[in-house]
Formats: C-alpha cells, sequence, structure tokens
C-alpha cells in the first residue's frame, strides 16, 4: 500500500511529541508501509533536510527513551519524510500542496490537522477548493474539537461541505489505548462477565484519570480550557461509553457508534442544581508530586493571574436506561494528583447473604489503562492454612486475592502505543476507534449546563495540594452514596 499522510502543524508539539514518535514506532514494528510518504506542513522556511535535522534534534528528546531512534534508524526512517512550506490562509499555497501530491498516484492521503482548530474549517475549506477531497482524502480531526457545542457544530459543518462522515476522523487517542480494547474484547468475547454488567450486580463504577504532571508549557491553551473540556468532555465520557454500551449488532464501525451514542443520549442532563450538588471543580496549590516541590497553577508559565481554570473534577453521573438506572457513574481527573494513574474500576455489590461474617469484600474489577495496561479481578478466597486456636473466626482464614493479568506481560512483542494504533488505523481506513460528529457534539451538549452553572458560581472552585488526589469534596461525593474512591477503600 502507498499513502501520502499530510501533518498540518507539522513544527508544533503534539507533532513531535506524540505523531512523528509514533509513526517512528509503526516504523520500527515494521507496519508502516515503505512506499509511504509522510509530508510535514508549516509556515516557517525549510527544506526537507532541514527539517529531518529539526525532527532528528527532537526525536532524540522525547520522553519516553525507549522512542527514541538510534542514528542510523532515523537516517532509514527519515528517507519517507519530506517538508513543505504553507501559508495556511493562502488558496495558492494548497495548489503547492496538491503539486507535490499529484506526483505519483497514491491509494490513501491522510490529512492529520494538528493545528489550533479554529484553523480547521479554512483548512477543509481550501482542500476542498483544491479538489483534495476526493474519496480517497481522509481527515483527522485532533482534540479540541471546539470549546462548546456551538463552535464544535460549527466546526463539523465546515468539515460536512467538504468531506463525508466518512471521510472525517476525531481523534480521541483514549480510545487506542490496548487496555480499551480488551474492554470490548472482555465484555463481547466472553460470555462471563456480561450477565453481571448491569444494575442488579454493578454498585458503582469509577473513572479516574489522573496526572501527576502540571499544566507544563501550556498554560495559555489550558486556562482556556480546563480540565471538563480537556479531559471530561471527550476522553472520559468516551470510557464511559465502552463501559456502558449494549452489545453492538457487529463489529462494524457504525454499529458500535451507535450505541456509544445511545449512551452518551441517556445521560442524565445537568441542571444548576445538580451541578452544585454532583460536580465537584478544583485548582491545584503548590504541594509536593513524588517527592519534588511543585508550584501552584496560578504560578504557572502563561497562566493569568487570578484565574479561574479548574485543573480537577470529580463529578456523579447517571444512565437512564434499564441497564443502568440508579448505578451512579463517578468520573474524576486531574493535573497534579498525587500519581498518574488511570483506571476503571467496577465495584460489584456485596453477596445477598454472607456465610463468613466480617468478610464481606464485594467483588472489584480493575481495567488499568496506565501506567500499567492490565486486568485485576479481586475475589475472596480461602488462604488454605488452619488456626491452632478453637475460637479462629472464618475472617482469618479468608483473605481478598487479585487475578492479575498484565497485557504487557502477556503480550510483550506485539502491543502498540494509542497514537501509533490510531495513525495505522487512519492509513487503513479502519474507522472503530474514531468518533463521530453525533457522538462529539452530545459530549458537548451533555456538559455545557455544567461550564454554564460554574460561569453563575466562582466561588464553586476549591484549591487542593498538589500531590493529593484533589479537594476533599471528591471524596464527599462519592462517600454520600456509601462509597468511596478505591485508593481510599
Ligand atoms: C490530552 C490532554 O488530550 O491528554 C492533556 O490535552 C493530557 O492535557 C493528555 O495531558 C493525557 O494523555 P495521556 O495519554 O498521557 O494520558
Amino acid at each position: 500500500m502507498s499513502f501520502d499522510l499530510v501533518f498540518f502543524g507539522g513544527t508544533g508539539d503534539l507533532t513531535w511529541r506524540k505523531l512523528m514518535p509514533a509513526l517512528f514506532q509503526a516504523w520500527r514494528h515494521g507496519k508502516l508501509p515503505a512506499q509511504g510518504r509522510i509530508l510535514a506542513v508549516a509556515r516557517d522556511e525549510r527544506t526537507d533536510d532541514s527539517y529531518r535535522q529539526w525532527l532528528k534534534d527532537k526525536l532524540a528528546t522525547v520522553d519516553d527513551r525507549a522512542k527514541r531512534p538510534t542514528e542510523d534508524e532515523f537516517d532509514r526512517f527519515a528517507t519517507q519524510v519530506h517538508y513543505l512550506r504553507m501559508d495556511l490562509s493562502k488558496p495558492d499555497d494548497y495548489q503547492l500542496l496538491r503539486q507535490w501530491l499529484g506526483g505519483r498516484s497514491t491509494d490513501t492521503v491522510v490529512m492529520y490537522l494538528a493545528t489550533s482548530p479554529h484553523l480547521f474549517p479554512v483548512i477543509c475549506e481550501q482542500l476542498g477548493a483544491a479538489g483534495l477531497n476526493h474519496p480517497g482524502v481522509r481527515v483527522v480531526l485532533e482534540k479540541p474539537l471546539g470549546h462548546d457545542l456551538a463552535s464544535a457544530q460549527a466546526i463539523n459543518e465546515a468539515v460536512r461541505a467538504v468531506f463525508s462522515e466518512r471521510q472525517a476522523l476525531r481523534i480521541d487517542h483514549y480510545l487506542g489505548k490496548p487496555s480499551v480494547q480488551n474492554l470490548m474484547a472482555l465484555r463481547f468475547g466472553n460470555v462471563l462477565f456480561e450477565p453481571l454488567w448491569r444494575r442488579e450486580s454493578i454498585a458503582n463504577i469509577q473513572i479516574t484519570l489522573a496526572e501527576s504532571l502540571g499544566v507544563g508549557t501550556r498554560g495559555d491553551f489550558y486556562d482556556r480550557t480546563g480540565a471538563l473540556r480537556d479531559m471530561i468532555q471527550n476522553h472520559a465520557l468516551q470510557l464511559l461509553t465502552m463501559v456502558a454500551m449494549e452489545p453492538p449488532s457487529s463489529a462494524d464501525a457504525d454499529a458500535i457508534r451507535d450505541e456509544k451514542l445511545k449512551v452518551l443520549r441517556s445521560l442524565k442532563p445537568f441542571d444548576a442544581a445538580s451541578v452544585a450538588r454532583d460536580v465537584v471543580r478544583g485548582q491545584y496549590r503548590a504541594g509536593t508530586v513524588e517527592g519534588a516541590a511543585v508550584p501552584g497553577y496560578l504560578d504557572e508559565a502563561k497562566v493569568p493571574p487570578g484565574s479561574a481554570t479548574e485543573t480537577f473534577v470529580a463529578l456523579r453521573c447517571e444512565i437512564q436506561n434499564w441497564r443502568w438506572a440508579g448505578v451512579p457513574f463517578y468520573l474524576r481527573t486531574g493535573k497534579r494528583l498525587a500519581h498518574r494513574h488511570a483506571e476503571i474500576v467496577v465495584n460489584f455489590r456485596p453477596t445477598p447473604h454472607s456465610i463468613f461474617p466480617g468478610t464481606q469484600t464485594p467483588n472489584k474489577l480493575v481495567i488499568k489503562l496506565q501506567p500499567e495496561d492490565g486486568l485485576q479481578l479481586h475475589l475472596l478466597a480461602a488462604k488454605g492454612a488452619v488456626g491452632t486456636e478453637q475460637t479462629a473466626t472464618q475472617a482469618e482464614h479468608l483473605s481478598p486475592v487479585s487475578l492479575n493479568l498484565d497485557f504487557d506481560q502477556a503480550f510483550p512483542t506485539v502491543r502498540v502505543g494509542a497514537y501509533e494504533r490510531m495513525l495505522l488505523d487512519a492509513l487503513a481506513g479502519r474507522l472503530n476507534l474514531f468518533v463521530r460528529s453525533d457522538e462529539q457534539e452530545q459530549a458537548w451538549r451533555w456538559v455545557e449546563p455544567i461550564l454554564e452553572a460554574w460561569r453563575h458560581d466562582p466561588s464553586s472552585l476549591r484549591p487542593y495540594s498538589a500531590g493529593t488526589w484533589g479537594p476533599a469534596a471528591a471524596s464527599a461525593l462519592v462517600a454520600r452514596d456509601g462509597f468511596s474512591w478505591t485508593e481510599e477503600s
């Protein structure tokens, strides 16, 4: 297969920190067709060679050392990398792109828009005007897609005017994480869990996306965005749809996306009163994270003084359908929390009647997204020891244990990272893991009343110390229902 993969925003952070390392990994794994060309597009004056040199220097600094290429690897990978200078607002420059692409016949052209989303409409319009929207072209749209429902709709309208829905791939890299694939396999490839996957057996579900990092160099972007838009509207809600959806009729992209959309539509809408009761927002103050002293959000570079942007959100929501009525779903995300730690925890109900007094430990299934990637099933087991005392209780012989499945160990050679997978899917036209515009708009519709309520209630922002699990109110939110977050139980 030959392909042309064009990165708009070719010198941006996302391109060198995530996309190019992912492509390089795909190359390393022998998954990147050798006839393919990768074109970085940006405003600066550069040649192929000077761009390659720049990229080489950048890739030598990527966070994950295992993903840094050796000199020889980079040189071989870089033969597929090219550069084109373009001013994205100038129609003539799209002719340059057309000429560059037109130089040969290619099966697939993927335009990856890794730019600020305010440029998406103009880029799509100009691609259309230059005739670069034929059926072989796909466009990948990075988040954030808008900052509210109206702006997301405006972007989608501009995209739809030029590309069909099946040509427009909205990326949510959390869906590319291996554990999320495993969640699908667990639910729909096994008979064990499905009968229990409902209100009769499940007490509550918790989704935690915790980061230990702060806002880093992205203070200005983050301050306009906040945790609700950055993580909940997309990543957390997408995970929730994967946990809660009905079994799709097939593995076809639209069969899956139809079911995910139904979940989003069934989420109980918020109003001012339920936001005040069920949503906690916080902002980090100075503290200690993993042994290092770190500044508070207001002292981060490019954050305006007195900012009221939230860096933490915890919320309780409900899905109004037969399967999930009355089961609380707790979502939580934040920067500068105690550890980098993302997981989905399914807490089962206690046994209806215990014959082992004092040993109630309800079953729990933990789907770990990161830093490790695996599944843990918590069960009650007998220790196999016999007490010497006549009075030894059952509780002394029984113990909670967990069945651990570490996917990194089970499948060490085949694991691919989220962006690597999403890029290969985009090239192959596999749409299952991309978000459809109706899902994305429905997610905005659901978070908007929260944004609205916060606008009228600035006092609801609670401080928390960096290195903790967020404001105490987040624990209270769960405790009110008689539950606790996993790390507190
Ligand atoms: C991005 C957010 O979508 O996801 C970032 O914009 C966040 O703020 C990142 O840090 C987290 O992704 P991951 O894969 O590192 O958990």
